[in-house]
């Protein structure tokens, strides 16, 4: 006899991993990680904990939380920390949403909304993105129902790499009830060039109900270590540590997330590399003949629709690990230099009008 379980869990689909490149060669493109190693200074802070392990971390995150309250000159209390940014959406949803509660997002989006929105037992109501890869705002306000308690908003999207502009999220916020918490979802903020975009602190500063989302494991190129955090209403933030697994951010993140706040001239080269590797890589697919939407991540989208499957083999083969989703389309990272170029031939050899 099998032993009590939540049925709404068994029936979850598992988070999926990027498929690992082991010993094969291949390049790895399915993760959105950043291609750069860790810096010297930070590897060097991380050593510097390693001394302490035997010890707990601050719970409260302290240094980091003062750090990030300075430089976006908020109150130390309106920032919330944990194991990567997907924890602190976790914390969200669960101190948001519950039984018969609704949360609105588009989707195709971030995998992780629907299961965690599903594991906090509230009800995800995805509303489709527009032809042409971008949130239905629109749709997403018609979606708001008297059981809406949180929206989600992905900025830039992932997959698709499509921002939401400042007017845009303004005219959606008129129309969200102010007792319904947004979230915006920052994870690929720093990639982000495009001026019109709406940026998540300025509408948190002028909203009551926005939070913002951000994280050290994209641009700052700590995935490993899992830190992230939210800026948001009092007693949303406060909610959040009253959710946090005690002591999920270890003093090593803690130590690495303050390098590299040190280090943010030395990653800005790096980062401003992969913009313009992704600019490099747009025009190339362009150029071949692939229909690509801009991106603003630090990722491109192919939508092979029913080719996917045998695209996304092609590039197996190739040796390129790009994220699929089948029916849907295929996510492919920008990563080095020698990557992308292998993914270019890739992608202009899948190309053939009987493939895709
Ligand atoms: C849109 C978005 N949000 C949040 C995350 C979570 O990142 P992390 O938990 O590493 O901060 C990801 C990771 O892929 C993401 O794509």
């Amino acid at each position: 006899m099998m032993v009590h379980q939540r049925e709404a869990i068994s029936r979850l689909p598992a988070y999926k991993q990027g498929a690992a490149a082991g010993d094969s060669g291949a390049f790895k493109l399915s993760s959105n990680e950043n291609p750069f190693p860790p810096l010297a200074s930070v590897t060097e802070a991380i050593a510097s904990a390693l001394g302490e392990i035997h010890l707990y971390p601050s719970m409260a995150v302290t240094e980091v939380t003062d750090r990030i309250a300075a430089r976006f000159d908020v109150p130390a209390e309106n920032v919330a920390f944990g194991a990567g940014s997907v924890e602190v959406l976790s914390q969200i949803i669960h101190a948001s949403a519950g039984a018969g509660d609704e949360v609105i997002f588009a989707w195709r989006s971030f995998e992780a909304y629907p299961i965690l929105v599903r594991v906090a037992g509230a009800t995800p109501v995805a509303v489709a993105l527009t032809a042409d890869e971008r949130h239905d705002l629109d749709g997403m306000a018609d979606a708001i129902t008297a059981q809406t308690r949180l929206i989600l908003v992905c900025n830039p999207n992932n997959p698709t790499g499509a921002f939401v502009t400042a007017d845009e999220l303004q005219a959606f916020l008129a129309r969200v009830p102010e007792n319904v918490l947004v979230v915006v979802d920052e994870a690929y903020v720093h990639f982000n060039r495009d001026a019109s975009s709406a940026v998540g602190i300025d509408f948190f500063r002028r909203y009551p109900n926005v939070a913002v989302l951000h994280t050290f494991s994209k641009a700052y190129g700590l995935a490993g270590l899992r830190i992230g955090y939210a800026i948001a209403p009092t007693e949303v933030a406060a909610n959040l540590r009253r959710v946090a697994l005690p002591f999920g951010v270890t003093a090593i993140a803690q130590r690495a997330a303050l390098a590299s706040l040190d280090a943010e001239a030395e990653l800005t080269v790096r980062i401003d590399e992969i913009v313009a590797e992704r600019t490099r890589v747009l025009m190339a697919l362009r150029a071949s003949g692939w229909p690509v939407t801009d991106s603003q991540g630090n990722f491109v989208w192919l939508r092979t629709g029913e080719g996917t499957d045998r695209v996304n083999a092609m590039f197996v083969h190739a040796g390129i690990l790009a994220r699929a989703f089948p029916g849907e389309g295929l996510r492919v990272t920008i990563g080095t230099a020698e990557q992308n170029d292998r993914f270019l031939v890739a992608a202009a050899a899948a190309l053939a009008p009987a493939t895709v």
